[in-house]
């Protein structure tokens, strides 16, 4: 995607999830706008941390297995841990992986911050592999902070 869409993109989410009526409306507009545009986005979805485990919010794509993750296990709970996004380029070379489905080729986790502290994060899965570069990172930070707004504003 072109750095225009890619700005046309975020400004469509930064409107959505600004007239969304509540934090989860806001998370379910955000990935669904997340996955229609981008073709190799094959599943998006939204972790919200609750104690010291991931819970699976609003998602687009199939329904994952991993509902409760706790913060030890996964690329979802290695992201929230170090407090950093993760890019994984094979996740079948990748010893944390949970698998969510055998077509998934690689994922990036971009944590929600409010602050220090963790809110929860957007995962992305691909069934490419590969499928996530600078400007996937770039987009997707800052729509983890759109959220951490919505989510930190109830
Ligand atoms: N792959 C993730 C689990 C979530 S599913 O991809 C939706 C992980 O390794 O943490």
């Amino acid at each position: 995607m072109t750095d225009g869409d890619r700005d046309q993109l975020l400004t469509a989410i930064e409107s959505a999830v600004a007239a969304a009526p509540n934090a989860n409306a806001a998370m379910q507009q955000a990935v669904r706008l997340l996955k229609d545009a981008i073709p190799y986005y094959s599943w998006a979805g939204i972790y919200l941390l609750d104690g010291d485990e991931l819970v699976l919010g609003p998602y687009v794509g199939k329904p994952s297995p991993h509902t409760r993750i706790p913060l030890g296990k996964g690329i979802c709970g290695a992201a929230a841990s170090e407090k950093a996004t993760i890019v994984v380029d094979d996740v079948n070379a990748d010893p944390r992986y949970l698998a969510c489905s055998l077509e998934t080729r690689s994922e990036i986790v971009v944590p929600i911050m409010d602050g220090a502290d963790v809110l929860g994060e957007i995962d992305i899965d691909s069934d490419q592999p590969a499928a996530f570069g600078a400007a996937d990172r770039a987009l997707l930070e800052d729509v983890a902070a759109l959220l951490a707004e919505a989510l930190s504003d109830g």
